[in-house]
């Protein structure tokens, strides 16, 4: 079996799409930074970005130093110079198809250089509204046509949000189908990067105390939380219209649920697991009319409408918590509780399940405590996992008192693990497509999203004060 490390070898170009934005300076550049510092990038490679502003390859790697020491990378400053030298700047606008030509010709340039032909790698990260113009600037423009069959791949990679519902989003799957193949298209959820998300996999199907309890015979509810505590910064113009269900809802925690809820793949193939993701996402159960009230809140903080680009009258929601089922064997009964949002009392990201409550406890009779037991995925702040049990108190009583079983990673400074955005970026250079989301998938997240959205505005929408999460 090939090691994925060996599937990075062959040179390869890294075309941002965007390459001056926020997702840009925040995510991409610090990532392939550290990539690059770890050895984990091709031999031969060349980040090219590619956006509307003017700059010459000295000034965009200025301003990529500058983007990149704003955060503590802890990389040397020889390390940092050894990787701005990977990197070349086109100007363009991407929504006209002439740029196309001037990328091309700095590809070949930069393919001269290797002496052979290269991978391409095009990462959309470009505002959605783009998306369409681009896939068929993109492909119209020949620069997605492999070398051959055998070197020169060239994939695409998009980022969430993919559509606005699941009549938009087919349509963009549609055009990415008739232009691409699909294992040319990685359809990004960066949640599915996230150590701790691909750990449940492992967690619940290599270990054996867990997995036959993993139903509703035993399983009270599960709690899916993506709280954070930041408003918008700056990102008003992306958010308003868009709102936290379709930020956070219809991505990140379906694919938290997805991870917790699904069947065993069995093996570690990108498409058994994609099916299996898609299957459970499938069997949520819609929630429409009257049930809309009872298991659905959506909230709004207070000054929302005050944040920079927010139309005044915004009724975009930042808060959102919804009830909701699984219809199948396994899950039949139990409420998995899907709560996210901006403005909130804490920083989280997590999933809870509660176990039932032992029918005969040898606890006091008189205690109305609830001998719960719970475990939790952590992905923010600290990635771990932790069970919380029931022992008995020291001393002379015969009392019960909690105690917790966890893990937790190995201190950054020791070993650090990678950022999802590394692990994107890495698995789309080896081509495994296990953690991007398959056209399935997409549209039955958005199946289930879609009728809430549709009928929003039937639902109260609750102020709350920014920094306490509605009860
Ligand atoms: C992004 C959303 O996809 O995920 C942001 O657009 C959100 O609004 C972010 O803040 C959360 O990701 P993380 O990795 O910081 O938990």
């Amino acid at each position: 079996m090939t090691s994925n490390i060996e599937k990075i070898l062959s040179p390869t170009l890294i075309v941002i799409l965007g390459a001056t934005g926020d997702l840009a300076q925040r995510k991409l550049l610090p990532s392939l930074l550290d990539l690059h510092e770890r050895s984990l990038l091709p031999p031969a490679f060349r980040i090219i970005g590619f956006a509307k502003s003017v700059h010459t390859d000295e000034s965009y790697r200025e301003f990529v130093k500058e983007t990149i020491d704003k955060k503590d990378h802890g990389h040397s400053a020889e390390a940092v110079e050894k990787f701005l030298a990977c990197i070349s700047y086109q100007s363009g606008d991407f929504t006209v198809p002439e740029s196309y030509g001037l990328l091309s010709e700095l590809l070949i340039t930069a393919e001269n250089s290797f002496g052979q032909c290269s991978n391409k790698l095009f990462y959309l990260a470009i505002p959605p509204t783009y998306y369409d113009t681009v896939f068929h600037n993109l492909a119209n423009s020949g620069l997605t046509i492999p070398c051959s069959n055998e070197t020169g791949w060239t994939r695409i990679l998009v980022e969430k949000p993919f559509g606005k519902d699941i009549d938009t989003a087919r349509k963009l799957d549609e055009t990415l189908g008739l232009l691409f193949k699909e294992e040319q298209i990685f359809r990004i959820d960066h949640y599915l990067g996230k150590e701790t998300l691909q750990n449940i996999l492992m967690f619940r199907f290599s270990n054996l105390i867990f997995e036959p309890l993993w139903n509703n015979k035993y399983i009270e509810k599960v709690h899916i939380k993506l709280h954070e505590t930041l408003g918008l910064e700056g990102r008003g113009a992306f958010y308003d219209g868009i709102g936290a269900l379709r930020d956070v809802g219809q991505n990140h925690i379906l694919q938290m649920l997805a991870a917790v809820a699904m069947e065993n793949p069995e093996t570690l193939s990108a498409d058994r697991a994609r099916t299996k993701r898609a299957d459970v996402l499938s069997s949520l159960r819609p929630i429409a009319g009257e049930n809309l009230t009872k298991q659905v809140v959506r909230g709004q903080y207070e000054g929302f409408l005050e944040e920079p680009s927010v139309n005044k009258e915004s009724t975009t929601e930042t808060y959102f918590k919804i009830e909701t089922f699984i219809d199948n064997e396994r899950w039949k009964g139990v409420p998995f509780v899907l709560e996210g949002g901006k403005g909130l009392t804490s920083k989280e990201a997590s999933i809870t399940i509660y176990f039932r409550e032992t029918e005969k406890c040898l606890c006091l009779p008189e205690t109305e405590q609830h001998h719960q037991n719970t475990l939790t995925f952590t992905m923010q702040p600290n990635e771990g996992i932790s069970v919380k049990f029931w022992v008995k108190k020291s001393g002379f009583d015969t009392d019960l008192e909690e105690a917790d079983l966890s893990f937790t990673y190995p201190k950054a400074s020791v070993i650090k693990i990678p950022d999802a955005y590394e692990r994107i970026l890495f698995d789309s250079i080896a081509g495994n497509q296990m953690l991007f989301t398959s056209t399935d998938e997409v549209s039955a997240a958005w199946n289930f999203i879609t009728p809430i959205l549709s009928s929003w505005e039937n639902t109260p929408l609750l102020k709350y004060k920014k920094g306490e999460t509605p009860q």
